[in-house]
């Protein structure tokens, strides 16, 4: 059985969610899948850095970081404490991505993945800076060094998007799509419906841990936004910065406003979209009054739903309940079992 060595940069909610998923799985990817993995690196921001080519113990890393201890007492020697020096010595076979999202660059991610596919790696990413800021050119490199770049949970985390046009709709076109992707402002609009005033409900966001300190990356539209972009780079084909998306976000919109809706039937949304317009995408993030019977109407907490219209089916609509860190770390463990069985089946092709 093939066994896979694999580098997590980054080791925070998603990535200890992976490592905790990857243990509980273990003995189903060996029976059911025919892969086993090993650890060899791991790289933090402020919690130092491990490797070992023989192998991590990720339930010590787990315990490690659960306390807030350096991971790098997990390393037989000291290892490189730049995360880019430990892409390129740990010689792994896939790396996964779950650093903090940078809107305006995409870095360092962007540079991590780069380097990980440079050394030959399959780049695996819940990040959604690299997708819109580095798409054509970290998946061509993908393609010449005969790797994947991959990155299922970067929207509407593990629920399959991306990989449901690569493999599950081939030669349909998507016209437009429309959608609730951003967890915290549904959930704040949602406690306003219930009676909270604007900051109370921010409070409640962020004391669950689904809102930043600062959160006005996603009440002011921006996550929305770079969620639009990398939609409509990886599925309309077309390179879409969240610049280009006109952006407006929930800020202005009161308590009284969203109860008056509610009265009528009426939800508050923050609603994403995009359509061909001419030869041109054409993206937009705005708060809509949704009436009852449309599919985003029912939409609530941290849920989120996204409606596809194509040249040759109906309304598709892929939905998401409540997710979690869990959920993201699915998709990153369904983005390795891509790439890895994609790879067993052309090693057999080949043979
Ligand atoms: N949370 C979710 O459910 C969710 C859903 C979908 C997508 N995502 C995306 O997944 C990514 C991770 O989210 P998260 O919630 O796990 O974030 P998080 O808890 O803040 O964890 C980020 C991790 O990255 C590390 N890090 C920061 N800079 C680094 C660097 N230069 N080199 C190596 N490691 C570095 C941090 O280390 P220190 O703590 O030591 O600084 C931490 O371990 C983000 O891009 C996010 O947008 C998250």
């Amino acid at each position: 059985m093939p066994e896979y060595k694999l580098a997590f940069i980054g080791f925070g909610n998603v990535g200890r969610a992976l490592a905790r998923l990857l243990l509980e799985k273990r003995q189903e990817l060996n029976r059911r899948c025919g892969v086993e993995w090993r650890a060899v690196a791991l790289a933090t921001g402020r919690h130092g850095t491990a490797l070992d080519p023989q192998g991590l113990d990720l339930g010590r890393a787990l315990a490690l970081a659960k306390v807030g201890a350096s991971l790098a007492e997990l390393s037989p020697e000291a290892a490189p404490p730049d995360t880019l020096d430990l892409i390129r010595s740990c010689r792994a076979d896939v790396l996964f991505e779950t650093t903090p999202v940078n809107y305006e660059t995409g870095q360092p991610a962007v540079d991590h993945l780069r380097a990980a596919l440079g050394a030959g790696m399959h780049a695996i990413t819940a990040n959604k800076g690299p997708v819109v800021h580095a798409y054509p050119e970290l998946r061509q490199l993908a393609a010449t060094r005969g790797r994947r770049f991959l990155f299922e949970s970067a929207v509407m985390d593990g629920a399959p998007i991306f990989s449901l046009w690569r493999t599950a709709l081939p030669g349909a076109r998507l016209l437009s799509f429309r959608g609730i992707l951003n967890s915290t402002t549904n959930l704040i609009l949602g406690l306003m419906e219930q009676g909270r005033s604007f900051d109370e409900a921010v409070a409640h966001a962020q004391a669950i841990g689904i809102a930043e300190t600062d959160p006005s990356g996603d009440i002011l539209g921006w996550d929305a936004a770079v969620k639009v972009a990398a939609l409509v780079t990886v599925l309309m084909g077309v390179p879409l910065k969240p610049h280009d998306v006109r952006r407006k976000g929930i800020e202005d919109l009161s308590p009284a406003a969203v109860r008056s809706a509610l009265r009528a039937g009426h939800r508050w949304k923050l609603v994403c979209e995009a359509r061909w317009e001419g030869e041109r995408p054409r993206a937009r993030v705005a708060p809509e009054q949704i009436e009852p019977g449309d599919p985003l109407h029912s939409v609530d907490g941290t849920s989120s739903a996204v409606t596809f219209h194509t040249d040759v089916l109906g309304p598709l609509t892929i939905r998401e309940e409540n997710p979690g860190p869990r959920t993201t770390a699915y998709g990153l463990l369904a983005d390795f079992l891509s790439a890895v069985v994609g790879e067993a089946e052309d090693r057999s092709r080949a043979s």
